[in-house]
């Protein structure tokens, strides 16, 4: 996988990603994470990428050339159109789905915006998709490009060690994960629960299934409605609900 990230602030993105399991990644070279600077696609002999709405009201825009060029220099470079993700909170909301949908590509572009936005006819012109992670407004798209990049190279193989570590886990069958226990076997008075220290292996996992489904009920009830669940199953859920007198 090829991140190709358009930014005015390469080394945000750099600094964010070169640790820990991303960087190992890169490393390897599993992924690569290119970033292309904007400004150094600016037309203007100030650099300039921004400038006032036409129409008025507050703030700047980001304007077209700087981020067609951008754009076009990727493509060029990699010798087809990828798909190019553009940040903001007027998209769909990101989720595991997608996720997995976009580590099937072999480049991705990010497209990360600054200011009041970007100019809409460059966005006509090379977005493909528009995608928000979540619904509140920060003041670019670099985490939100951040976040996408690390949910997508997790399920990229070979990126995780542990190749059960991305199956069994949280929205898996649109369930939460159950609870995990590490030693000591006592801390701070809890003690871990006596099941998972059994070594019955039938009876643990029976034992971590109802956890799921009881924790997605409390926590994430809008969850279970995708969930395959059992009649027994969902009852348990309807004791959770509707707690007897
Ligand atoms: N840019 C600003 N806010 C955003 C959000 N919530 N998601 C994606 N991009 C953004």
């Amino acid at each position: 996988m090829n991140y190709h990230v358009l930014t005015l602030f390469p080394e945000m993105i750099q600094d964010g990603l070169n640790t820990s399991i991303i960087g190992r990644a890169m490393e390897k070279g599993l992924i690569s994470l290119q970033t292309t600077d904007i400004r150094d696609y600016s037309t203007n002999k100030h650099h300039k990428v921004d400038d006032y709405p036409y129409g008025g009201g507050a703030g700047m825009v980001m304007q077209a050339e700087p981020v067609y060029g951008a754009c076009k220099a990727v493509s060029e470079k990699i010798g087809y159109r990828p798909r190019v993700i553009y940040l903001t909170p007027q998209g769909s909301v990101f989720n595991q789905t997608i996720a997995e949908d976009l580590a099937k590509e072999k480049d991705l572009v990010f497209l990360c915006g600054h200011y009041e936005g970007i100019d809409e006819r460059v966005l006509e012109e090379v977005v493909t998709d528009y995608l928000s992670i979540g619904d509140y407004v920060l003041t670019g798209g670099e985490l939100p490009a951040m976040v996408m990049i690390d949910a997508i190279s997790r399920l990229v193989p070979g990126v995780l060690n542990n190749d059960e570590s991305a199956q069994f886990e949280s929205f898996q069958d649109n369930l939460l994960e159950y609870p995990q226990y590490s030693r000591p076997e006592e801390w701070n008075g809890k003690i871990v629960p006596p099941v998972l220290l059994s070594g019955h292996h039938a009876n643990i996992e029976k034992w971590r299934r109802e956890q799921s489904v009881i924790r997605t009920a409390l926590r994430r009830p809008d969850l279970l409605d995708k969930a395959q669940l059992t009649n027994s199953e969902l009852e348990l859920i309807s004791r959770i609900s509707e707690p007897e007198a």
